[in-house]
């Protein structure tokens, strides 16, 4: 399995979409499993239970999918990251890419995006930079391999991302 980190609107859903294509393998959303067991949108899980109550149920989520082997592609939610848990889960199950994007670029695919609780208030840059520099170490340290997103198309990350792989031995069989 390979697993897709990264900050909100980086991309990971497309690209996991794509990877996926690229060899047949399936593509699993994180953020729509937990909107699956809570009967609710991202969103409204915020607003009704509280994001303690969210971290709970995408812990138990990401634990599922890693564990069950995984689906070939695992996009997570922005903050898998922030739970240790998670983060051994995804490195046992499998190479963990990190899509890296600067908050300029953040802030332009995500501005007027109303699904993402934590930026309801606007995405400018500074406030997509606030929350994502506590942020880039634990990606760091989570990922086998960082790919930058800016500026590129989803084939030129999804070739980076599979040459990078390759490199490590650790490409998609
Ligand atoms: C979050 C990212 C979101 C979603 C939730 C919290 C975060 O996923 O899981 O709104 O803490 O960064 P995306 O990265 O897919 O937007």
């Amino acid at each position: 399995m390979i697993t897709l980190i990264g900050f909100m609107g980086c991309g990971k859903t497309t690209v996991g979409t794509e990877l996926a294509r690229r060899t047949g393998a399936t593509a699993i959303d994180a953020d729509a499993v937990v909107e699956e067991r809570g009967g609710r949108t991202i969103a409204r899980i915020f607003e009704e239970y509280g994001e303690p109550y969210f971290r709970d149920l995408e812990r138990r989520v990401l634990a599922e999918l890693c564990g069950n082997g995984g689906p070939g592609i695992l996009c997570t939610g922005g903050g898998a990251v922030l739970d240790e848990r998670n983060v051994e889960a995804m490195r046992a199950a499998g190479p963990v890419v990190w899509l890296r994007a600067t908050p300029e670029s953040i802030s332009r695919r995500i501005a007027g995006d109303l699904s993402r609780p934590l930026l309801k208030d606007g995405a400018t840059p500074e406030s997509v930079a606030a929350r994502l520099e506590p942020r880039l170490l634990l990606y760091e340290q989570t990922a086998d391999v960082a790919v930058d997103t800016d500026g590129k198309g989803v084939e030129e990350i999804c070739d980076e991302i599979e040459a990078a792989l390759a490199r490590l031995g650790k490409g998609q069989s």
